[in-house]
């Protein structure tokens, strides 16, 4: 149990050193709605806070008194405060939001300390995934702010290689193990679990993710221009919402990264495109997107073994040479730029660089049981989100498995969001 502490512990730690620096700017920004689909960050500062005290000081016993009065514990309450009216509410100044968060996490190191052999440490590693979560949502506000750049240009990726983009591999039809359970991944959460067994019939599925450059032969070949490559809704969208290109390209072949004005990398993983661009630009290239369990068996399933991997490449944990994850970079890397990240049939960047849209509804899983947090998933199933896959360079390495599900409107696009294409695959009858 002591190392488990320990883990739990350095996890805690460094989720609070990244909230600390991406909240470390001067009080007009931390309290400035960057635009009205995000929260002012000093609103997530101090919910990363409240939401520790209510799971682990208070058990998710919201009943309870907390460590702030009722009246302004309400404010932090995602469900009844709509992000674009955030910045209106009388939220805690940054002083007093850091000192509110800086008090939970002392008694919740205490809690940590005295856990027992019999004590499920579940709770703890639920918050860590919060906190990592609004990390990365927290990134998507500072994309969305205007004014000189704040963060820098990001730590160096490694160099692609041209290979393998625009290039697929087949993954041969039969049942593999969707999901997971708590025995072998005890931190995963409820919308993950259980493992359950799915017959995939055979397909193709991009090697990388779809590039800058490829997106840009869509936009200039007319694509949004032309109803036929859009579903119904999509298009309607693209209409109503005068969509011309991915969110954050200039109309000259330039992208704007947290401030930056910059040439659009033409070898880099497409980015912030809705659901219904994902689709369109599927269509126009004669593909679609995958499915969830066409992406998780790509991701996992090891043909010789018949089995899962932890990881796309294995069983080792993520490292810089395998997976360009944690938020540092600032960007996707460049595709070809993780071979040894390939997994079993050889499909690469699965984690990290951006989440991938699938075609999927966000449902439960066969055998679903809601977690201690009994609304992170289950109100959101069956309403109109589309999952999305395999983490951006924003997500933490620590809280991302290949059995993570992310999910969002379909017309949401200020996520660090890309597209990764499949095939149907004739098969004749044996
Ligand atoms: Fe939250």
């Amino acid at each position: 149990m002591s190392d488990l502490r320990d883990d739990l512990s350095r996890q805690l730690t460094t989720a609070r050193d990244r909230t600390l620096r991406l909240t470390d700017h001067d009080e007009p920004e931390l309290v400035r709605q960057h635009s009205p689909l995000m929260s002012p960050l000093v609103w997530d500062l101090a919910h990363i806070g409240q939401q520790e005290d209510l799971w682990l000081l208070r058990h998710g016993d919201a009943a309870r008194p907390g460590l702030l009065p009722p009246a302004v514990e309400a404010l932090y309450d995602a469900f009844t405060q709509p992000r674009a009216v955030r910045n209106r509410l009388p939220l805690l100044p940054p002083v007093e939001a850091r000192a509110f968060c800086l008090d939970v996490r002392g008694r919740v190191l205490d809690r940590l300390d005295r856990l027992g052999d019999a004590d499920d440490p579940f709770d703890f590693a639920m918050v860590v995934s919060h906190e990592q979560q609004h990390d990365e949502t927290m990134l998507q506000a500072l994309q969305l702010r205007s004014g000189p750049p704040l963060l820098g240009a990001g730590t160096p990726v490694p160099p692609g290689r041209p290979g393998p983009a625009g290039t697929s591999v087949l993954v041969p039809g039969g049942p593999f193990v969707l999901g997971v359970d708590a025995a072998e991944e005890p931190f995963s959460l409820d919308n993950e679990r259980p493992a359950h067994t799915v017959d995939v019939p055979a397909f193709r599925i991009g090697r990388v993710p779809v590039t800058n450059a490829e997106y840009a032969a869509f936009v200039t070949a007319g694509g949004y221009r032309t109803p036929r490559w859009w579903s119904e809704r999509g298009w309607e969208h693209r209409q109503a919402a005068a969509l011309e290109r991915p969110r954050f390209w200039g109309p000259d072949g330039t992208r704007t990264r947290f401030g930056i004005v910059e040439e659009l990398p033409p070898d880099e993983p497409v980015q912030h495109v809705t659901f219904f661009e994902a689709e369109a630009y599927a269509a126009w290239s004669g593909a679609r997107l995958p499915t969830e369990a066409e992406w998780e068996k790509a991701a996992v399933w090891d043909p010789a073994t018949g089995r899962r991997r932890r990881f796309p490449w294995g069983s080792a944990e993520p490292t810089p040479s395998l997976v360009n994850l944690g938020g540092s970079a600032l960007r996707p890397a460049p595709v070809g730029a993780y071979p040894a990240g390939a997994s079993a049939y050889g499909v690469e960047q699965l984690m990290g660089d951006v989440w991938e849209w699938t075609s999927s509804p966000f449902r439960p899983w066969p055998g679903f049981r809601p977690m201690l947090y009994a609304t992170y998933s289950a109100p959101f199933f069956d309403g109109d989100y589309r999952v999305l896959r395999g983490g951006s360079w924003a997500a933490a390495a620590s809280i991302l498995r290949p059995s993570f599900r992310n999910w969002d409107h379909p017309i949401r696009r200020q996520i660090f969001s890309g597209i990764r294409l499949a095939w149907d695959v004739e098969t004749t009858d044996a």
